[in-house]
């Protein structure tokens, strides 16, 4: 019994050091089947250079930031979610970050104030306190907002889209939820209203705008979402020159505002570059690059409907992020030379995110990876897509509990700083399946001169990393594997200890682990991790 299983574990090993060979049926395939006694088996050893000395660049301090889809306002009650007191404990832990408002739906969204102006019984005059969600309705909306979930679905599958009216409330609410939080709002608003001459009418815009400054709102403001698809959503086609004619007038707007005179407007949230696409963006930019602080572009690696298991692991995919990301470089670079360059929404899979990958561990080598190597490319920011709310792409699930990516985003957030440092490694092919990156690592919780690493292993075998920096002194490890279901696990470990609330308004503590003058660095298959190299005395650090 004993050494037939041992017999079944080495076998599956050897097949697994050439490629990753996965059982079709994968909701079967388990990591847990993996050797687990390292001792006889002594992991490949991988040399890195950790280049120490230089900056390469240094990305926005809220680098990794959140969206809610518009979604959430197709019907009003569902934005009180946001008043869950566990759900600003949440949002709190990934601050400093932007969040979002915006998506498909937004670009169906009337403001449809109902007060009259003054009215005192508004929600702006409480407190944060005062504003939060009682259980008993919280239970109510979540249940509900599973049954809407379908509905709106239903809406995607046939691009069929209802509009839907907004009124003060919405706005107070994601307002409350923002500044209680700590995160800085940005508000997308609806580019499909639109002239005879098909020039974007601003004056439902202007009332927003109007509402939300007689409330001292601080807030940035988007136009549009993926205005490359209004012929298929809605059957209207807007040129990239005249979307740029757009952002002026709201710019214009803004700047008769002494609230928003300086607020930050980004856009214009095209879809990712496509082969047989007419360029929006370039159009765009002739016209619209003055009017933004940065231009955003989305990102997705796959279909949701069409994906598995072994995409969320393929480098192939993950490299995919590359020829997108120096596409729209370049153009931006052509067009304005200074402008930042944000993935102003992006996730796993597209279309809602792939149920039951999206929302478990495995959707963090997609999402590590996104903010490792985007970094590194040069994008300045990054909003996740979603916080909470529609799809399976979400941080924080529809019980409003945390998924592996939330935890992963709350440990980048603590972790790691804005510059971007090189490291390279070659030889063994197998390396293919180790990804690194290596920034200064945060300055409030580390001493000057503290590096981190940042490893995925996307490989079922375990590798062990050797670079002579790692004899300056202390590391500090933040390794996270998934919990009992493996890869589909919807719940991670941290050092070996499963990441759980123990209450309502607390985080676990998320400690590294203290290794002493190690000489290597172990990566566990299919593992994320970070390791602080507290006492590197990086000068790029300094
Ligand atoms: C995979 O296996 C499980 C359990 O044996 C079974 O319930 C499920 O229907 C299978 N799925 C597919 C796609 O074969
Ligand atoms: C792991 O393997 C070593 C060497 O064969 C053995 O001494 C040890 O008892 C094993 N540990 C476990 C937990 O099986
Ligand atoms: C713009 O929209 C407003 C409100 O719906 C409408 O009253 C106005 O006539 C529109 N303007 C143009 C030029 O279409
Ligand atoms: C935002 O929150 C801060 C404290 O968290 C508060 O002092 C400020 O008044 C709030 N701003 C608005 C416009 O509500």
């Amino acid at each position: 019994m004993e050494s037939g299983r041992l017999l079944v574990l080495v076998l599956l090993w050897y097949q697994s050091s050439t490629a990753l060979l996965l059982p079709q049926n994968h909701t079967r395939f388990s990591p847990l089947l993996l050797p687990q006694n390292q001792t006889r088996f002594s992991p490949p050893v991988l040399p890195v250079r950790l280049d120490v000395s230089e900056v390469l660049r240094r990305v926005e301090r809220r680098f990794l930031s959140v969206t809610i889809d518009a979604s959430l306002a197709s019907e009003e009650k569902f934005m009180s979610l946001l008043g869950s007191p566990k759900i600003r404990t949440l949002a709190k832990a990934l601050t400093p970050a932007f969040l979002r408002f915006g998506g498909t739906r937004q670009d169906f969204m009337e403001f449809t104030p109902q007060r009259v102006p003054r009215d005192s019984a508004s929600s702006a005059e409480k407190s944060c306190a005062d504003l939060l969600l009682p259980p008993w309705l919280e239970q109510r909306l979540k249940k509900e907002w599973t049954q809407q979930q379908l509905l709106l679905m239903k809406e995607d599958l046939h691009r069929k889209y209802r509009r839907v009216k907004f009124t003060e409330d919405t706005v107070d609410l994601l307002h409350s939820f923002s500044n209680c939080s700590g995160l800085d709002l940005i508000f997308g608003l609806n580019a499909l209203l639109r002239t005879p001459e098909n020039i974007w009418n601003s004056s439902n815009a202007r009332s927003l705008l109007q509402y939300c400054e007689s409330r001292g709102y601080q807030m940035d403001w988007e136009l549009g979402n993926e205005p490359n698809s209004y012929e298929k959503k809605a059957g209207v086609r807007v040129d990239g020159n005249q979307l740029g004619e757009d952002f002026s007038r709201l710019r214009e707007m803004m700047s008769q505002s002494k609230l928003y005179q300086h607020a930050g407007l980004y856009g214009p949230d095209v879809g990712q570059p496509r082969d047989h696409r007419t360029d929006l963006l370039q159009g765009f930019l002739q016209t619209g690059a003055g009017a933004v602080d940065a231009c955003t572009w989305h990102h997705y690696y796959v279909n949701g409907r069409d994906t598995s298991l072994e995409d969320f692991l393929d480098p192939d995919i993950l490299d995919t992020l590359t020829l997108k990301t120096q596409e729209v470089l370049e153009k931006v670079k052509l067009a304005s030379l200074e402008k930042p360059v944000w993935l102003g929404e992006t996730s796993s899979a597209y279309g809602g995110g792939a149920a039951g990958l999206s929302d478990t561990f495995v959707a963090g080598f997609m999402w590590l990876d996104k903010l490792g190597l985007g970094a590194r490319l040069g994008l300045d920011l990054l909003m996740r897509q979603v916080f909470i709310g529609s799809g399976s792409y979400h941080l924080i699930d529809q019980n409003l509990d945390p998924l592996p990516d939330y935890w992963l985003s709350v440990l980048y957030k603590r972790l790691v700083g804005p510059e971007v440092l090189n490291v390279e490694f070659s030889g063994l092919a197998r390396s293919k399946r180790v990804r690194l990156y290596l920034h200064c690592a945060d300055r409030d919780r580390f001493s000057r001169g503290a590096v981190i690493l940042i490893s995925l292993n996307l490989g079922c075998q375990a590798l062990s990393i050797s670079s002579p920096l790692l004899s300056t002194g202390l590391v500090e490890a933040f390794v996270l594997e998934s919990g009992e279901e493996g890869l589909y696990s919807r719940s991670v470990k941290l050092n070996g200890q499963l990441l759980q609330m123990p209450d309502d308004k607390t985080l676990p503590d998320l400690r590294g682990t203290r290794l002493p003058l190690v000489e290597r660095l172990q990566l566990p298959a299919f593992s994320l991790s970070f390791f602080v190299l507290t006492e590197a005395r990086a000068p790029a650090c300094w």
